[in-house]
């Protein structure tokens, strides 16, 4: 075994296709069923099997993809870690839920890269579910997102208040209302982030807490396109202040007064459970726990920071 081959196998499983899996690797196709086929001899396992013209990875083969992602992923810590013990490049691999990643994070890397400018840093954005996967597989040291699941693998500390708030067009027919129950949008149609998001996990839980069932809803895949489609008045969505801060201030949105709301969260930083943190990994976590970071997200959100709260 290789970790060419398990690199491959990946690759394979990623997309579905020896074809794909090539052309991502550029690599020839005899070359990725080569290392597939070595690699299901040295098991005594098939992998992957056909399924009309193309393949098909087998239950095994998923169950092996999952160890395979984790000994790649660990062998890679375990050289950084070396390369940093050694005083060479210090790296600091990070994985961001969108809402954190692309609204809440640069003010927090700034900070970090003042106290610390010889560490690499590296951060990766995808949704809760993802950044649980990235940790899991020893992708990343740290993620940044909501609650960690509860089944104890990934543990967390809360470091900053997440509000979640009810946003509409300023046109929305109940823009300025006074408080109103929740119950009122159950025939709303809401906006609503993919499966596997936080954001979509806060959203149906709000729903149970405000007996809203099973409203008309439209799924979207990131922050930005839930947000231009309320503005254009396409629905309702329950979303961070911290991603609609801007947009609340310019009045391209506005806040619906749902009772209820805010929904009040954290934001944690998250982590394998027992894990050994690297120097650097400690110095993130340090800075999270200062109260600098709060002054600094509140002083990066300006005049915005109003609409925190
Ligand atoms: P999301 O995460 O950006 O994946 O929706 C937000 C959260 O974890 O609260």
């Amino acid at each position: 075994m290789t970790f060419g081959q398990l690199k491959t196998f990946l690759e394979v499983v990623r997309h579905g296709s020896i074809r794909a899996a090539a052309a991502s690797l550029l690599v020839t196709e005899p070359s990725v069923s080569a290392g597939v086929a070595s690699l299901q001899r040295e098991l005594g396992v098939a992998l992957v099997e056909r399924q009309g013209r193309g393949i098909r990875v087998t239950p095994a083969g998923q169950e092996f993809a999952g160890y395979a992602s984790q000994i790649l992923g660990l062998y890679d810590k375990a050289a950084r870690r070396a390369r940093e013990k050694a005083g060479q490049t210090a790296e600091l691999r990070l994985s961001a839920v969108t809402t954190a990643g692309e609204s809440l994070m640069a003010p927090i890397l700034k900070l970090f890269r003042q106290g610390e400018p010889g560490v690499e840093l590296w951060m990766e954005v995808g949704n809760l579910q993802g950044v649980f996967d990235s940790l899991l597989s020893y992708q990343v040291d740290l993620g940044i997102g909501g609650r960690p699941p509860d089944n104890g693998e990934i543990a967390g500390d809360p470091f900053l208040d997440n509000r979640l708030v009810v946003v509409a067009s300023p046109e929305h027919h109940l823009a300025g209302a006074g408080p109103f129950e929740a119950a009122l949008l159950s025939k709303e149609t809401w906006l609503l982030r993919e499966g596997g998001s936080g954001t979509r996990n806060n959203t149906e839980e709000f729903f149970a807490e405000s007996n809203i069932d099973a409203p008309p809803f439209m799924t979207l895949g990131s922050n930005g396109a839930v947000k231009q489609a309320a503005s254009a008045g396409l629905g309702v969505t329950l979303i961070s202040t911290h991603a609609v801060a801007a947009e609340l201030e310019s009045g391209t949105l506005v806040r619906l007064d749902v009772a209820g709301t805010p929904l009040v969260r954290s934001w944690h930083v998250l982590y394998r459970s027992q894990t050994d943190h690297s120097p650097s990994a400690e110095a993130f976590l340090e800075l999270l726990r200062s109260l600098n970071t709060r002054e600094a997200v509140d002083r990066w959100f300006g005049a915005s920071r109003q609409f925190l709260s």
